[in-house]
């Protein structure tokens, strides 16, 4: 009998509902970097329409909206949503909308949009290609899609250090055994192929944060990683707190004193609709 592929956690909502305020508090500037790129690359003009697939607390979706005539945003997670709003209000910006339901069956109709983007969004998705079919069904003809991936962890070690130390000691754990999905740009290219998208571009984009201490470093991973903050609910304060030392240690010795530089590595996909 072979096993059903186990559903990722980070595919329900609930983990992005938890995560929320510690996202928005220690990676909005790092996110808002790579949406800034995205936009550049779509070249918005000012009566476009606009669609963010899994937009998060609105890094994309809010500047977007500064350029174009509408947005609408979209996330299965009610508190990034609620989020967005709070930030579209506050910046005064009308031509938000939100719409909370799932990226890979988007309740809009066909070809109502001049851009449509999911920025570290699509590669959650369990079904991946039917993102993408989705993303290409709602743009108008000629619409630009621009979807962005990490790439694979081994090229950040300071990012994958934390994960390294934790399977160290809870081997179970599947961190590091799971490919980064569309971490390669021929990936990127062949799915967006697949669903039908023509003139097919990826761009490697890379984005410095500065954490002014080893400690600030992973007191601020610690804070906004969503699987650590799904496992520490299910092993308990006590587990994680000895765990959280252990890994801090090590980042102390391994990356040493003074700041922390980490280069953050995504690639950008971007395609037209024929
Ligand atoms: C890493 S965050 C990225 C948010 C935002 N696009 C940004 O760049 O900051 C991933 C987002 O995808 C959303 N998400 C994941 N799977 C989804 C799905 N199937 N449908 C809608 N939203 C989804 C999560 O709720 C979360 O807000």
């Amino acid at each position: 009998m072979t096993e059903a592929p186990q559903k990722s956690p980070l595919a329900s909502p609930e983990p992005w509902d938890l995560v929320c305020d510690a996202y928005v508090a220690e990676l909005w500037e790092m996110f808002s970097a790579f949406a800034q790129k995205a936009l550049d690359l779509a070249a918005l003009e000012t009566h476009s329409e606009v669609l963010d697939v899994a937009a998060g607390p609105g890094p994309l979706a809010l500047d977007a909206a500064r350029r174009a005539r509408r947005v609408v945003a979209v996330d299965f997670s009610a508190g990034m949503l609620e989020e967005l709003t709070r930030r579209a209000r506050a910046a005064t910006l009308d031509n938000v909308e939100t719409l909370q339901a799932d990226g890979q069956a988007l309740p809009l109709p066909d070809a109502s949009f001049d851009a449509a983007f999911s920025m570290f969004g699509v590669i959650f998705f369990p079904d991946r290609a039917r993102g993408f079919r989705e993303l290409l069904r709602v743009l108008r003809p000629g619409g630009r899609a621009v979807v962005s991936s990490w790439r694979p962890f081994e090229n950040v070690p300071e990012l994958r250090l934390p994960f390294r130390v934790l399977v160290e000691k809870m081997p179970e754990l599947p961190f590091g055994r799971t490919k980064a999905p569309l971490g390669e740009p021929e990936e990127i290219v062949a799915e967006m192929q697949q669903a039908g998208f023509t003139a097919i571009e990826v761009h490697p984009v890379s984005h410095v944060a500065v954490a002014p201490s080893p400690e600030a470093f992973w007191a601020s991973m610690e804070r906004s990683t969503v699987h650590f903050l799904l496992l520490k609910r299910r092993i308990g304060e006590e587990r994680w707190k000895e765990l959280s030392e252990a890994i801090l240690a090590r980042v102390v010795q391994e990356l040493g004193p003074g700041e922390v530089h980490v280069e953050y590595k995504a690639l950008l996909g971007t395609g037209l609709r024929p």
